[in-house]
């Protein structure tokens, strides 16, 4: 078997990792409690396991929860451009796990990282997009037989599993994280609200009151940012395919109109679809000079960047995660973190306080991974209800807010159908 040092940017970052790591620590109440009963408990003892996430604060937390569970684990970055490298460090040499991950790899490194993930054999993959389950069953087949299962984050990589499924080729039990509701009613919604404004602003320093931003794709992130934006002075316009999100924007208060429409008066575009092209030749043909462009969906394949490349002399970087393109008339477009998930790219992912939760669901998944082996269907999972419950009842106590109970009389009439008018 091969050796599984690191490849990292630079293990002398470490000691900056180690603090930033225990700060976001102390906003992951849920997560502590979960790795003080695995320290205790041992549940994932013998399990070896890969994790390809974005390597920042928060998954450090997590890593720190499943080696204290008594797994071996091995981290790879799910984006060239998410990794935190500072953490990569701390992770490396103050907790020992290895990791393959740098801010900006190349397409190939990230690659070589997938290869040496399946490399380490793992029983369990948590991804993140699944780049690795793809790989896996596209590369590996004959090692498909040894995964007791896989965990999947984001709404991306549940589409690309459900593929599988029903083409038959997804062997193993996986668990859509992603769909439990305390992590996207949470995570999607007000993590990606927040940090996909805090990446614009971060990458452009740009007044958001008075703007109008369009939010392509009103799913749970784009929930978010248009609330957010418009929560900032933003003049929302909220672009879709599916006509129930659409009333439902209309009736949040949102302009919504086609893409086409929206193109031309847009000063900024964010675009939270998991489709492909949803910002493409034509639009940015229309779109004004100086028009801000991003992307905060799981791949970048959402801005049509070849389009955009052809019709325009070669981008230059005019700050830190901007490249301006200057189209053949002249307009100028500005096109953040290479089109890659802006809130990774240029500010830090979602907060602490709400990855919390989409990790105590991962961590929690694993176990329920480990204690169910073998009895699991093949096919995409869902943890059952009582997990969210425990979840959203842990993050309750921790922020110090207590609830009601229902009374036995009340019980009683849910229970019932005889009492009416
Ligand atoms: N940036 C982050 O940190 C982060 C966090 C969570 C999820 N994600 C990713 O963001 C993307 C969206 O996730 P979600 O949970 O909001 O999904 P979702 O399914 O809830 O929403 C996606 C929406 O996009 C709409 N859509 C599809 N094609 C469109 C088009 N051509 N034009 C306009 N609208 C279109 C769909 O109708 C749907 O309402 C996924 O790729 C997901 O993996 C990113």
């Amino acid at each position: 078997m091969p050796a599984f040092e690191h490849d990292i940017k630079d293990v002398s970052l470490a000691p900056q990792g180690k603090r930033r790591i225990d700060w976001a620590e102390r906003e992951m109440p849920v997560l502590r409690l979960i790795r003080e009963r695995f320290a205790a408990e041992e549940p994932l003892k013998g399990v070896r396991l890969v994790a390809c996430a974005h390597i920042t604060t928060e998954t450090a937390n997590l890593a720190r929860a499943l080696q204290a569970g008594g797994a071996e684990a091995l981290l790879i970055a799910s984006n060239p451009l998410s990794t935190q490298d500072d953490v990569a460090a701390s992770v490396v040499s103050d907790y020992g796990i290895p990791v393959f991950a740098m801010k900006g790899e190349s397409t190939d490194t990230y690659r070589r990282h997938v290869q040496t993930a399946l490399d380490f054999l793992p029983d369990i993959i948590i991804d993140d997009g699944s780049d690795v389950v793809a790989t896996l069953i596209k590369e590996r087949p004959e090692h498909t037989r040894n995964i007791v299962g896989s965990t999947e984050e984001t709404t991306t990589g549940i589409v690309r599993l459900r593929a599988m499924q029903t083409a038959g080729v997804l062997t193993f039990p996986s668990i859509a994280v992603n769909n439990a509701l305390t992590k996207h009613f949470f995570d999607n919604r007000y993590g990606t609200g927040q940090s996909t404004l805090d990446g614009i602003i971060r990458a452009t320093n740009i007044l958001l009151a008075g703007r109008a931003l369009v939010v392509v794709g009103y799913g749970w992130c784009g929930k978010g940012v248009a609330l957010r934006a418009r929560g900032m002075g933003a003049n929302v316009v909220v672009t879709e395919i599916d006509p129930i999100k659409a009333v439902e924007a209309v009736m949040d208060g949102f302009r919504v109109m086609p893409i086409a429409a929206a193109a031309a008066i847009g000063d900024i575009f964010v675009t939270v679809t998991g489709n492909r092209h949803v910002i493409d030749r034509e639009h940015f043909a229309v779109m004004k000079d100086g028009a801000i462009v991003c992307n905060s969906g799981h791949f970048d394949l959402e801005l049509n960047l070849v389009a955009l490349r052809e019709m325009s002399e070669a981008p230059v970087q005019v700050r830190p995660f901007v490249e301006e393109y200057r189209t053949n008339g002249g307009r100028r477009i500005n096109v953040l973190g290479e089109g890659r998930l802006i809130n990774l790219t240029a500010a830090e992912g979602h907060p602490a306080s709400v990855m919390d939760m989409s990790f105590a669901n991962q961590a929690l998944s694993v176990e329920y991974l480990v204690k169910n082996k073998g009895k699991l269907g093949p096919g995409v999972h869902l943890l059952p209800p009582e997990v969210d419950q425990e979840i959203a009842s842990l993050k309750l106590r921790a922020l110090g807010i207590s609830i009601d109970t229902l009374t036995a009389e009340q019980l009683e009439y849910l229970s019932s159908w005889e009492t009416g008018t």
